[in-house]
């Protein structure tokens, strides 16, 4: 049977790395929804992060992979969304770390950033860690879902 299934989405400049990983995926047994791009033409990166973002928001998925060229993109597109943390990682430290301490649902990947075999160690290291909780769970639900009508900005 196959595990949960993994939302992933990237635009051209890093569609090869997101077959990469879906392909990774796949292979360890995750069943795998990709939200696109399906090729190296060029498209706009926040369609693609909206997919994700939206898919982890609602609910639908738990947790998602989003690549760009650098990973700036779609991580500012992902957390807009509500109860979406998503963590632009490029190194193995940051990547556990965001999911102990910042229990992150969408893992950011700059395809021209990191090579493929990092990458592969990042998502193996990312999937398998587990949120730490407590005084962390108390730091999340400070801006999880904030009330913006109540920030008076000064
Ligand atoms: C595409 O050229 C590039 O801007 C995009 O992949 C990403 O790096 C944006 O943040």
């Amino acid at each position: 049977m196959k595990k949960e299934t993994i939302v992933i989405g990237s635009d051209h400049a890093a569609y090869q790395m997101k077959e990469t990983i879906k392909s990774y995926l796949e292979i360890e047994g995750f069943a795998v929804e990709d939200a696109g791009t399906l090729g190296t033409d060029s498209v706009d990166y926040p369609d693609f992060g909206i997919k994700v973002a939206s898919a982890i928001s609602s609910g639908k998925y738990n947790r998602g992979i989003l690549m760009c060229g650098t990973g700036l993109g779609m991580s500012m597109v992902a957390n807009r969304f509500p109860g979406v943390r998503a963590a632009l990682c490029g190194d193995m430290f940051s990547a556990v770390m965001s999911r102990q301490h910042n229990d992150a649902n969408i893992l950011v990947l700059g395809g021209r950033v990191i090579g493929d075999v990092l990458a592969k160690e990042i998502v193996k290291a990312w999937l398998k860690t587990e949120f730490d909780g407590g005084r962390h769970k108390n730091r999340l639900d400070k801006f999880d879902r904030i009330d913006f009508s109540r920030c008076s900005g000064k």
